[in-house]
């Protein structure tokens, strides 16, 4: 038996088409948060996902503030086995001869696998078998582990990376996205690490941008914004991630992690037709800990106009040398899709008014970008979920 099957890194994982700004946004936490520590160029394992060498700090400071990953994992096995029998066998074999103590006698654990239509079995064989080899393996070396789905002390992340599965703990323990803050949603709200994406494409930077989202829905993109601009933990109390309980993260992820960007003073408005979904958004910075940072009106963007816009941001003390709009538009599952053109149509007029400003979108709709019009300086596939969809930006 080998111990080929050990490994030892830290993984991003993330939507497909993001590990470059993956990379941009853990390089910029790390300098932030340490003199003294320096991340690799890492490698990468496909279209959404990001190895780095392991260090308990760097993953520490991943699954805390982290806003772009879906999932924060260390890699602990991986595999090229395409069948059960072998698969037990290699997990086995690294299992049993792992010394790094990363699981203790007594300790329970979940199984849950993704992405893994390459190998020759369904998913429910691949957690029976990776389970089976972890209980199996730790046994050999007098260590009882056991399965407990509904309230384990860490999950296993199983899924493929091209022909290789990889097994890992997932150090969150839930999808990254799954902050806490949204006490409540809109009908087709952004995913928080997808809204993170789109700051991070359009080059937010809460220095110089006033940044406005006239379609604000329950305000994801402005409290990613603000967020993001302090450098905020991404859990909001009293969610944590599962790492604070285990070693040895728990000793460098604290109750209450401080923001990184402590000073930054950010300027975000936020605005909707629907006084519902202001309210919503009001719920959401709060339980965001965002009060404060993000301005939210009630209004139908046409009434927007720049000039007011301005003005009012004047008056609040938001006044940047430029400003960026951002938004997800409708995308048809609730307006006729020719009032959705008609809607694309005046956005684009109405966005053009804004002279020397940017305006980034997600779309899901093909009909955006003609009815919108002019040539977008930057378009690249970005998907919301199932829906195939585009990152757009224009400069006004
Ligand atoms: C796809 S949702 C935005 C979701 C949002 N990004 C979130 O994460 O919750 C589109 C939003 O556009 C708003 N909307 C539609 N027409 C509008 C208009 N004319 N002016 C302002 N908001 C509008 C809707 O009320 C809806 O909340």
């Amino acid at each position: 038996m080998s111990e080929g099957s050990i490994v030892e890194d830290l993984r991003l994982i993330g939507i497909p088409g993001t590990n470059k700004v993956m990379a941009g946004e853990f390089s910029r936490l790390v300098r932030r948060a340490f003199d003294d520590v320096r991340v690799k160029d890492p490698v990468k394992a496909g279209l959404g996902a990001l190895i780095y060498p392991f260090d308990p700090r760097l993953a520490a400071l991943a699954v805390t503030y982290h806003r772009t990953a879906s999932r924060v994992l260390r890699g602990l096995y991986q595999s090229g086995a395409k069948r059960l029998e072998p698969l037990y066998k290699e997990l086995l074999a690294g299992v049993s001869a792992d010394t790094r103590g990363w699981f203790k006698d007594g300790m329970t654990f979940s199984v849950a696998v993704s992405n893994v239509a390459n190998f020759e079995a369904g998913g429910r064989q691949i957690v029976g078998v990776v389970k089976n080899a972890i209980v199996d393996g730790a046994k050999s070396r007098g260590i009882s582990l056991s399965v407990d789905p509904e309230n384990p002390d860490f999950k296993i992340d199983v899924r493929m990376h091209g022909d290789t599965l990889a097994v890992a703990m997932d150090l969150a323990g839930r999808p990254m996205n799954q902050r806490g803050y949204r006490t409540d949603r809109g009908l087709a709200p952004l995913r928080e690490n997808l809204a993170a994406v789109l700051l991070m494409l359009a080059r937010y930077d809460s220095r110089f941008d006033l940044l406005l989202d006239p379609m604000a829905g329950s305000g994801t993109i402005a409290i990613e914004a603000a967020l993001m601009a302090k450098g905020q933990a991404v859990w909001s109390p009293p969610r944590a991630p599962m790492a604070k309980g285990i070693d040895p993260y728990r000793e460098f992820i604290s109750d209450d992690p401080p923001p990184l960007f402590a000073d930054a003073e950010p300027a975000i408005i936020a605005s909707d037709i629907d006084k519902r979904m202001q309210r919503v958004t009001q719920k959401n910075m709060a339980a965001a800990g965002a009060q404060g940072l993000i301005e939210s009106w009630c209004a139908d963007f046409r009434s927007l106009d720049a000039e007011m816009v301005k003005e009012r941001a004047l008056a609040l003390g938001l006044t940047r040398e430029r400003g960026l709009i951002i938004t997800n538009p409708p995308y048809g599952e609730r307006l006729d899709p020719e009032d959705l053109t008609g809607l694309y149509g005046e956005l684009g007029e109405w966005a053009r008014t804004f002279k020397g400003w940017r305006a980034a979108f997600i779309v899901a709709n093909p009909d955006f970008e003609r009815a919108f019009g002019g040539k977008a300086r930057i378009k690249k596939p970005l998907s919301n979920g199932p829906l195939k969809g585009y990152f757009l930006q224009y400069d006004l």
